[in-house]
């Protein structure tokens, strides 16, 4: 399978996200224009798929003799939330000294790292997933895509699934659709699809009616940034993902490779979110479905306490007091049947 995002040719290749399930096609990215447009309309999107971005835009820049370090600021700020961007960007720019093909090996050095990290990530949380839940087999809830779109291969939460599917040991994965942008009817349910895994997608609102019918073992979700005490931000809804979990004692398994942990940030009160165009409410498909003067809150991500966390996974396996300043604690909680 191709990676989501890559170099090729002089230019930074992506699975265009904005067109599936529909269309799969691939763009070229020339510019560093072109890349911030696409990072903006979440053609590439996704932490360490943004990690990936930062890291070629740079190098892209390098390489066409830009002001790379105006473009690295620009590509920083392209979207806010996920502390991926900007990791990726700094990497790269760290070998601006060395030229611009050391700044493109560097790029190329965190593409091919990423799979592999992931793949870690995501076994362990497998791992987590199978020592917390005691029915066979598992029915997982997943919100947003964390799969392999979302990084340049294998994915996170989604990773998990994979994991787990490979040994026959997943019933069902409930996808939340992820309003406004669809991202998990779209894009987990197209990945879900493609690898056979049975699942059905559900309005976000219906996540908490599925656990109070006992139909959810775990709770598998990806991150954009987790502070050092272990809070959360992730895709909107996440939030309430948690306390519907909590409630009804659902193990919530966070996974992401450690270059989304910001441990220069105490706790998630510090985490910028980003807010989006209203029209992603006030429209759909292009057609206006509100009152005209509807103003709109729309915020992309929200922040989950990490008391309300089962575990935080990273490749390093579960992150725990003294490297989560903190700690992660685990919910009281039933096992499921
Ligand atoms: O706005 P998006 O689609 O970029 O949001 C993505 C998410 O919230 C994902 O859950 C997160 O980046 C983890 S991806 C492995």
């Amino acid at each position: 399978m191709r990676r989501t995002i890559d170099w090729a040719d002089g230019a930074i290749v992506i699975v265009d996200q904005t067109a599936l399930p529909r269309d799969y096609r691939v763009l070229e990215l020339r510019s560093v224009g072109e890349l911030v447009d696409a990072v903006k309309r979440l053609a590439v999107r996704g932490a360490p798929a943004l990690g990936a971005a930062g890291a070629l835009g740079v190098a892209l820049s390098a390489q066409h003799r830009g002001d790379v370090r105006a473009d690295a600021d620009l590509i920083a700020h392209a979207r806010p939330t996920a502390v991926n961007l900007a990791w990726g960007v700094e990497r790269a720019l760290s070998k601006l000294d060395q030229g611009p093909d050391a700044v493109l090996a560097e790029a190329l050095a965190l593409l091919d790292e990423d799979e592999h990290l992931n793949k870690t990530a995501s076994k362990h949380a497998a791992d987590v997933v199978l020592a917390e839940c005691a029915r066979r087999p598992l029915r997982l809830l997943t919100h947003c895509n964390a799969g392999r779109l979302a990084t340049v291969g294998w994915g996170s939460a989604l990773g998990v699934v994979w994991h787990l599917h490979e040994r026959g040991l997943v019933e069902e994965v409930l996808v939340d659709e992820t309003r406004p942008l669809l991202q998990g009817a779209r894009l987990t349910a197209w990945e879900l699809d493609q690898a056979e895994v049975p699942y059905r997608v559900q309005p976000d609102g219906a996540a908490a009616a599925a656990m109070a019918r006992g139909m959810v073992d775990c709770v598998l979700v990806g991150a954009d940034r987790i502070a050092a005490n272990g809070d959360v931000a992730n895709k909107i809804g996440t939030y309430g993902l948690a306390i519907a979990a909590r409630h009804h004692g659902v193990p919530f398994v966070v996974v992401a490779p450690s270059s989304t942990v910001d441990s220069t940030l105490a706790d998630g009160a510090g985490i910028a979110i980003e807010e989006r165009d209203a029209r992603e409410l006030t429209e759909y498909g292009g057609v206006p479905i509100t009152p005209v003067a509807a103003r709109v809150f729309n915020p992309a991500f929200d922040v989950t306490p990490h008391d309300l966390v089962t575990a935080v996974v990273t490749e390093h396996g579960v992150l725990r007091d003294g490297v989560l300043r903190g700690g992660v604690r685990s919910p009281g909680r039933r096992r499921s049947p």
